[in-house]
């Protein structure tokens, strides 16, 4: 009889955690689902737990985890900026020495071991759309930087555990993505602007709206993971994981509010300290060594995150008009 793969997910609570949980039992695996719900939560895997092979576990990878698994997705760390932001010495702990555990916990049990990193680590860059082989244009001292340098950090540590130690890894650069149970006051442009439409409440836009930004489906997103761990052993990344196509910030307004039939107007707000102009990947690698490409249309995307906000707040009936979420379009 074949045995199952254990397979670690730390942040297995969050957004993209909870959807790769989803589809890791589907293949079969035992899950080990790792979260201390600073921004996750137990709702999002409430519908697993009842699966014998699926494991919740209450724990902060910035602290080491005794376990026995075959693989393991490191995803645990804040990813919006208010969040982020909101403790960032917790964030570069959580990148780094949440990456040193994980690291060390793949390294003592042999385990492979993909370290979810992101588009940030190009800051604001200065070639578009960005390639592998671009080393970015990051502030090392500004209030994004707790998480960029965290996760640079995390891909330096993953690299240098592999030429010591000869560990088998994989960086993924995770570029924005967008779904069901993403939270709806974490600030990320998608979810901020469902909100705000399904609330009939103004649509902000920091800025005039021009800079662009590609959006990721999440079930693309977690294809590519599973299909990056599956590698053979030479493929390491850092591999660029999203969607190539861009659209402007009110392209993107102007669609949820066609989308949701709101009565919602576009206002602009002065855009933030190092919001960048423009963040699109160059996914040529990962069509090549993946044989993968996001397939789901962006309007497609938003339908089905627009029906989970839309039940989240009560449903159509139950939208009242509430202060607005003032958050960046990060
Ligand atoms: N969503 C995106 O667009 C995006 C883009 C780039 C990179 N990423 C990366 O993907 C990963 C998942 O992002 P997400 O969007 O699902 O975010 P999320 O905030 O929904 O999920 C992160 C999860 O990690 C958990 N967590 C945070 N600190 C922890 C700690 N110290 N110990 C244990 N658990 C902890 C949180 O409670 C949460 O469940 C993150 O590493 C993020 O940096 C996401």
């Amino acid at each position: 009889m074949l045995r199952e793969c254990r397979t670690l997910v730390t942040g297995g609570a969050g957004f993209i955690g909870s959807h790769l949980c989803e589809c890791l039992l589907e293949r079969g695996d035992h899950v080990i689902c790792v979260d201390n719900f600073y921004t996750g939560t137990r709702r999002n895997v409430h519908h697993l737990l009842s699966n014998p092979r699926f494991e919740l576990m209450r724990h902060d990878i910035c602290f080491p985890l005794y376990i026995e698994v075959d693989e393991i997705f490191n995803l645990a760390c804040p990813a919006s900026p208010i969040h982020y932001q909101c403790d960032p010495v917790q964030t570069i702990k959580t990148s780094v020495h949440g990456a040193i555990n994980t690291l060390g916990l793949a390294k003592r049990v042999r385990a492979q071991i993909l370290q979810a990193s992101t588009s940030e680590v190009y800051g604001d860059p200065h070639v578009h759309p960005q390639p592998e082989d671009y080393w970015g244009n990051v502030n090392p001292i500004g209030l994004r930087s707790c998480y960029d340098e965290g996760k640079r950090c995390a891909e330096t540590l993953s690299f240098d555990y592999r030429r010591q130690h000869n560990l088998r890894i994989k960086v993924a650069r995770i570029f924005n993505t967008y779904g069901p149970r993403m939270r709806p006051d974490d600030g990320r442009v998608v979810s901020n602007f469902i909100v705000q439409a399904l609330r009939n409440q103004s649509i902000t836009i920091y800025g005039d709206g021009h800079q662009t930004r590609s959006f990721c489906y999440v079930e693309d997103l977690v294809k590519a993971l599973l299909l990056l761990m599956a590698t053979p052993d030479d493929v390491t990344g850092p591999l660029n994981l999203g969607n190539p196509e861009e659209f402007t910030i009110r392209e993107l307004a102007e669609t949820v509010i066609a989308l949701t039939g709101s009565s919602s107007t576009i206002v602009h707000l002065p855009l933030p300290a190092d919001d960048p102009r423009q963040r699109c990947p160059d996914i040529s690698k990962a069509q090549k060594l993946l044989g993968w490409s996001p397939k789901v249309r962006l309007r497609d995307g938003l339908m089905k995150a627009i029906e989970y906000f839309d039940q989240l707040l009560g449903g159509k009936k139950a939208r009242i008009a509430r202060p607005s979420w003032v958050f960046a379009n990060g």
